[in-house]
């Protein structure tokens, strides 16, 4: 497996990673087209990628792109559901079906990380359904419960 910046080129892969973290249990309930109509989501991808604020990473193999991590700043006016504050990048994560459970996430999770660390980020935050899985790789990356919003869990990592 390959780790690797993403850049402006990943966009449409990133969309469709975002589609998958929207539709984390399997079930459709989301299209792509729709997620671009629901700005509450759309938010965490559009103008990828925003300088000073945006940074991430893809997972190849084989060349062929199979999970990226990303995380941007949202605001108070527009905030993400794992908002905690204008200087708190939010992490958004996916993996493609076939290649889950064979370490990607957590790869991709340690990357983002050691990046918002040396940009020079003292939190990153996160938003988790609680019957989602994801929940244990980010508790045991060292991130922490710290509220809940539309039924879903904030939690957030001191770099
Ligand atoms: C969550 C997700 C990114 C994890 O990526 P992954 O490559 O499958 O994860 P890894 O193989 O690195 O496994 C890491 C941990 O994830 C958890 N995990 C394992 N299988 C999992 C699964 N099918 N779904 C969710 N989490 C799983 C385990 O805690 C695992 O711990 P371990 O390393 O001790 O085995 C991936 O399953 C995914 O894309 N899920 C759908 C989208 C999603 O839920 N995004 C996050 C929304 S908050």
């Amino acid at each position: 497996m390959l780790l690797r910046p993403a850049t402006g080129a990943d966009f449409d892969f990133l969309a469709s990673m975002l589609l998958e973290a929207y539709n984390w249990d399997g079930q459709p309930r989301f299209t792509l087209s729709a997620l671009t109509a629901m700005d509450e989501a759309w938010r965490y991808l559009d103008g990828w990628p925003r300088s000073g604020s945006d940074f991430g990473v893809v997972a190849e193999v084989n060349e062929r792109p199979v999970g990226a991590a990303w995380a941007r700043c949202l605001t108070s006016d527009r905030p993400g559901y794992g908002y905690v504050g204008d200087d708190v990048p939010e992490l958004s994560i996916g993996v493609s079906r076939d290649a889950r459970g064979q370490g990607v996430g957590r790869a991709l999770l340690t990357e983002l990380i050691a990046a918002a660390r040396s940009a020079g980020y003292e939190r990153i935050s996160l938003s988790v359904e609680p019957a989602n899985r994801a929940a244990d790789l980010y508790r045991s990356l060292g991130f922490v419960e710290v509220g809940r919003t539309g039924g879903s869990d904030t939690m957030v990592l001191t770099l």
